[in-house]
């Protein structure tokens, strides 16, 4: 079952289009990372989904139906942009407005479940003006978890963030698919973050879809290679190509792709009268991986 399942969604302003004909695929059960350039669709898709903003063509399903049947938007939370909290209430305020607004009954019980979730019980009073970035992206958190929702759409909750806030956040979103059967979709191009939690990515473009993949596939793309410096680069790599057949200067490292046998790059080097420095052996990222989509390289 997919929670979320799009085929060729076109949404245009004024005449351009925003999204193109984006197919998307989101497993219950994952942690999506949506991923792409400023301005490549992400915000739009979301808003798309909640019912933010109406459609071109294409369709879009939740859990299966046509996310204009009855009681399936219901089951979707969302922080997208902003929380949309007052500035001058408490959290507590922010969150029982919103419970009144979507109707939940055990209130008091329902704030401290959220709250519990995202480590705010002991900041309940505090206004919402007075919290940090990361407390604010946490109360946005809150308020979309109001009502149990079965997904959780997040546009960027990583964005600004500082290592201790990242690290909360990771703990929560872990937390949130795990002990509470969420799905969530993640969008953010701080690609490192999402790594560490992701079970699925999908790369956006243009308004498009380019490529969808779980982390187990992107693990296997992670290309192993050996890097070193050497003085004379373009040398360097015109006589280690007659060993080995990937060889590219990378970030100011010559790379040798597809190898990890150090000890006979080093010794092939060594042998050709080249001393290399700063050697290592690495991997392919995600960060990597994406940039290489984007400018159109090869990718394996
Ligand atoms: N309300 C709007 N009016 C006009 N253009 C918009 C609007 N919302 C988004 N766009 C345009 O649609 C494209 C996709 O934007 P968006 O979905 O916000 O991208 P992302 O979230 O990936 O940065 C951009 O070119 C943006 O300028
Ligand atoms: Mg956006």
């Amino acid at each position: 079952m997919n929670a979320i399942e799009i085929k060729g969604l076109k949404k245009s302003f004024r005449g351009m289009y925003a999204l193109n004909g984006l197919d998307m695929t989101v497993p219950v059960g994952s942690i999506y990372g949506f991923i792409g350039e400023n301005g490549s669709g992400k915000s739009t898709t979301e808003k798309l989904i909640c019912g933010h903003l109406v459609k071109d063509s294409g369709t879009i399903k939740l859990f299966g139906k046509d996310y204009t049947d009855a009681g399936t938007r219901i089951r979707v939370g969302a922080l997208i942009e902003n929380a949309g909290c007052f500035p001058n209430s408490s959290i507590f305020m922010n969150l029982k407005m919103q419970c009144l607004n979507l109707g939940i009954e055990n209130i008091e019980e329902e704030i401290s479940r959220v709250l519990k979730i995202v480590r705010m019980e002991e900041h309940r009073e505090l206004k919402f003006k007075k919290c940090s970035l990361g407390m604010k992206q946490r109360v946005g958190i809150a308020m979309a978890l109001l009502g149990n929702p079965a997904l959780l759409i997040l546009d960027e909750p990583i964005n600004g963030l500082d290592t201790d806030g990242m690290k909360i956040m990771r703990e929560i979103l872990v937390e949130i698919t795990q002990d509470y059967n969420c799905t969530v979709l993640i969008s953010s191009h701080i690609l490192g973050e999402l790594e560490k939690i992701a079970t699925h990515y999908g790369i956006i473009r243009q308004g498009k879809m380019i490529q969808e993949l779980t982390a187990k596939e992107m693990e296997s793309r992670a290309r192993v290679f050996v890097s070193f410096k050497v003085a004379e680069p373009e040398k360097a790599i015109l006589i280690l190509k007659k060993k080995y057949s990937n060889v590219r200067e990378e970030l100011g490292f010559v790379r040798v792709y597809d190898e990890e046998d150090v000890d006979g790059v080093v010794k092939y080097l060594i042998d050709n009268n080249i001393i290399p420095s700063e050697i290592n052996k690495n991997k392919v990222g995600l960060e990597e991986y994406y940039i290489e989509l984007m400018t159109n390289k090869e990718v394996k």
